[in-house]
C-alpha cells in the first residue's frame, strides 16, 4: 500500500501492487513518486497543455512540470520520459516531433508532457528528466557540464 491522491486532493492509500479499477486513470510521477487517480473522463481542464495531458494532470494536482511555453508546444520543457502506459497516449503529431527534436536527453520513450494525452483509463507512469528535477529542487535548470565532472 502507498499513499496516492484522488481528485479532489485528498490523499488515501492505494495498492499500487495491482492494476487502477476499472474506469481510472492512475498517473504516477517519478521521482518523486506522486500518484495520483482519478476517474477517467471526470478531470477538469486546467488549461495548460491539451485537455488530460500529462501536464493538464500535473497541473490538477499541483505536481510541478515545467511548462515555459505555457503547454504551446513551443519549448521542451515539459519533457517526459513514459515509463508505462504508453500504448494508452495519443500519437506525437508533427508539432510535437519537431519541438522533440530541439529537446535535450531525449529518448525512444520521450514526449512532451503538454502534448501527450491519456486516452483511456489505466496505469502511466513517467519520469521527469533530471534536469528538471533539478529545477524544481534548486530552483534553476541542471548546468549539464557540472552534471559530467559528477559534481
Ligand atoms: S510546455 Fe512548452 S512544449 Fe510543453
Amino acid at each position: 500500500m502507498t499513499i496516492a491522491e484522488t481528485q479532489n486532493n485528498t490523499q488515501t492509500l492505494i495498492d499500487l501492487s495491482k492494476p487502477p479499477a476499472e474506469g481510472i486513470v492512475r498517473v504516477t510521477f517519478l521521482p518523486e513518486g506522486r500518484t495520483v487517480e482519478f476517474e477517467f473522463g471526470t478531470m477538469p481542464y486546467d488549461h495548460h497543455g491539451k485537455p488530460m495531458s500529462f501536464l493538464d494532470v500535473a497541473e490538477n494536482y499541483g505536481i510541478f512540470l515545467d511548462h515555459a511555453c505555457g503547454g504551446a508546444c513551443a519549448c521542451t520543457t515539459c519533457h517526459l520520459w513514459i515509463k508505462e502506459g504508453a500504448k494508452g497516449l495519443s500519437e506525437a503529431d508533427d508539432e510535437e516531433l519537431d519541438r522533440m527534436e530541439t529537446a535535450a536527453d531525449v529518448q525512444l520513450n520521450s514526449r512532451l508532457g503538454c502534448q501527450a494525452v491519456i486516452t483511456k483509463p489505466g496505469s502511466y507512469v513517467v519520469e521527469i528528466p533530471r534536469w528538471n528535477r533539478n529545477y524544481v529542487s534548486e530552483g534553476k535548470p541542471l548546468d549539464l557540464s557540472e552534471e559530467k565532472q559528477g559534481v
